[in-house]
């Protein structure tokens, strides 16, 4: 049950304790911010992160590293200054797409709970939201995400932004999020997870978390997921590789994060960013190439590890999808696609999915 506390003062958000699982600490009219985080999983920087996938990934042959390593301050701005980046076309094609098309979904869906994983900073999902509002449909927001800290600002600018919209923020990881879903008196669910993230998982986690998704659902509910699209290489290539380095720094940017997380020697000037299309798995793939023959130490993980000239690390995959083989995979676990929105040049999709 809902716990009604005290405000916090607005300016600060140390103010707000982190409670329990399931019991808001906050709740202010329309807003209600839950906790799930253990203070462990927590991506805040002096949370004591176990850190143990990093030392799987670097004593794996070959090295890899999970791409939310990206995700430091500094990460998620150059992230920002990728979605404008002219090569980068994938955001500004899932805007218009849903500039175009918003109203259609918020018309099939109706009133509901949007659940919505990885809001961040809720951008482009304010374009869903004005739908709603224009057709004066009721919707309770669900923003999940790890990062508190944009959950809590976005929730707060959101309902000062709507005035009909009330807001149940969850700090927490897709996992937890979908294991309980917090109770709703509307007649339906949403699950939204829009941006392309789904293209990190790789084939095995993508069949978990679409498993973790429909057994959240009820039947009838829906699932909104952006994904970008399978194309010619060379396109995709100069999204990844773009002219003014962005994206070089920002897959760089992951070595600074563990140096500062970990108590890590990574110098980022003896590693060069590689970004290729593997065509066959239909997935970009991201890697980090070591420049030189050289040893780095991760004090905090008690961790050395040494590169050969040459040797890569693989930060991030990014998968590219085709309609017809994903539709049919969703289909295997309960979904059935009711409409795939798209862009003219079928950069970019919005499929809509009902549970079945
Ligand atoms: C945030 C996962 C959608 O895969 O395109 C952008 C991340 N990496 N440039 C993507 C990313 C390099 C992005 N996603």
């Amino acid at each position: 049950m809902p716990v009604n506390s005290p405000a916090p003062s607005p300016a600060s958000s140390s103010n707000v304790e982190h409670s329990s699982r399931s019991t808001p600490v906050l709740q202010r009219n329309r807003l209600t911010l839950e906790y799930r985080l253990p203070a462990s999983a927590s991506n805040a920087p002096n949370a004591a992160d176990g850190g143990q996938d990093v030392v799987f990934g670097l004593t794996q042959t070959p090295k890899s590293l999970p791409p939310k390593y990206f995700y430091d301050d500094r990460g998620s701005q150059l992230f920002e200054a990728i979605t404008t980046l002219p090569e980068y076309y994938l955001t500004r094609t899932e805007t218009q797409i849903l500039l175009q098309d918003a109203d259609a979904i918020a018309c099939r869906v109706g009133a509901c709970d949007l659940v919505e994983l990885g809001s961040g900073s809720s951008t482009k999902t304010r374009i869903l939201l004005d739908a709603y509002a224009r057709q004066n449909t009721p919707l309770r927001y669900v923003p999940v995400d790890v990062s508190g800290g944009i959950l809590e600002d976005t929730a707060r600018r959101l309902i000062q932004d709507y005035g009909d919209l009330s807001v149940h923020g969850l700090v927490s990881t897709y996992e937890a999020a979908l294991a309980d879903l917090p109770a709703t008196d509307l007649p339906r669910r949403l699950i939204a997870f829009i941006g392309s993230t789904l293209g990190n998982l790789s084939p095995q986690h993508c069949e978990q978390f679409f498993q973790q998704v429909s057994q959240a659902l009820q039947p009838g509910d829906y699932f909104l997921l952006g994904v970008d699209r399978h194309k010619a290489t060379a396109r995709l290539e100069a999204a990844y590789n773009d002219s003014q380095g962005v994206t070089a720094a920002f897959n760089l940017n992951m070595l600074h994060h563990l140096n500062w997380r970990f108590q890590g020697d990574f110098d980022p000037g003896q590693f060069r960013h590689v970004a290729f299309y593997n065509e066959g798995d239909r997935q970009m793939e991201l890697y980090i190439e070591s420049l030189q023959d050289q040893t780095v130490t991760l004090k905090a993980l008690d961790l050395t590890v040494t590169f050969q000239a040459g040797e890569r690390l693989l930060s991030e995959i990014s998968r590219k999808f085709e309609i017809a083989p994903l539709t049919a995979d969703l289909l295997t676990h309960g979904f059935q696609m009711v409409e795939t929105f798209t862009d003219d040049q079928q950069d970019f999709a919005l499929c809509l999915c009902q549970r079945i």
